[in-house]
């Protein structure tokens, strides 16, 4: 069980100490989204570049710190962005508020991407399902396992199976849910990084290092299986330019919590 008391020191723009705040008003104004639809994405990286541990779940490399802002990311979030891949590994299921932090009072919203409309079983059962941004083949069977109204059909125009995140994007914000905080994984990063989708990317260093095997949190294949070195298709060349602008501290541990910004 994480505790999100942990101790951070705010290096940029600081420097400041947040102690302990269940509230957590200052970190909520450190992370306030930028104007407008904005995407965020969370992921935790180990030292060596890993995704996820040797049990390939990213719980074994994130921490107290890393939990701290996790829930302030959601607590100023509408909608919470996964690809099904890591909604099938990671065991999502209907999302709550962080408790006790300050929000507007809505509940927040689970978006699944996934190109086959396979759901998991346990976010179809339950009162709340996700929605799922899919294409037209994917559409068919997600909407056997959830109602239509649940099902945002974005094919692609040269591929209608496939899906279309960035029309998913202006479907969720007509739906209310502009702020979008992406967890990932890996996969679905490297695609919505290809399309320019991504404002910020908010990137947790866990000071451990895991060695060889997994990916980093931009999957090299559309499976993000090791040994596939080929660049993700749409991969953009430069490389896309990062301004930093938060970087807290956790001085008991040296995790390190990065926010950077895209555009
Ligand atoms: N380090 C971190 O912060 C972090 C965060 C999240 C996950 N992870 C780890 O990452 C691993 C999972 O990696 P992953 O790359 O497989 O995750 P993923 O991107 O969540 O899942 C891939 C699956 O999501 C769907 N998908 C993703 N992008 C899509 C797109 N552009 N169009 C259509 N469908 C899309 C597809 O689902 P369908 O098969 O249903 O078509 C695809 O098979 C797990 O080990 C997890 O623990 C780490």
């Amino acid at each position: 069980m994480r505790s999100a008391t942990t101790p951070l020191d705010v290096l940029v723009p600081g420097p400041e100490h947040l102690a302990a705040d269940p509230a957590e008003r200052r970190l909520q104004e450190l992370y306030a989204a930028g104007p407008g639809p904005w995407v965020r994405a969370n992921f935790v990286s180990t030292v060596d570049g890993a995704a996820w541990g040797p049990d390939h779940l990213s719980g074994s490399i994130n921490d107290d710190a890393d939990w701290r802002v996790f829930r302030v990311l959601r607590s100023v979030a509408d909608v919470v962005l996964v690809g099904a891949g890591t909604a099938r590994h990671e065991g999502y299921t209907a999302l709550d508020r962080p408790r006790g932090l300050p929000g507007d009072g809505r509940p927040l919203e689970l978006a699944l991407v996934s190109r086959s409309g396979r759901v998991p079983q346990q976010l179809t059962e339950g009162d709340r399902p996700p929605l799922v941004l899919t294409g037209a083949a994917g559409a068919r069977t997600a909407t056997r396992m959830l109602p239509a109204d649940r099902v945002i059909v974005v094919p692609q125009a040269d591929d209608a199976d496939e899906v279309d995140v960035r029309a998913g994007l202006v479907a969720l914000a007509a739906l209310g849910l502009a702020r979008v905080l992406c967890e990932g994984g890996p996969t679905l990063l490297a695609t919505m990084l290809a399309a320019g989708l991504v404002d910020e990317l908010c990137v947790t260093t866990s000071p451990c290092l895991v060695g060889p095997g997994p990916s980093r949190i931009v999957a090299a294949s559309p499976a993000g299986a090791p040994g596939q070195e080929q660049p993700a298709a749409g991969v953009p060349s430069p490389p896309v330019p990062a301004r930093l602008a938060r970087l807290l501290h956790a001085p008991g541990t040296g995790t390190l919590l990065a926010r950077w910004l895209l555009r």
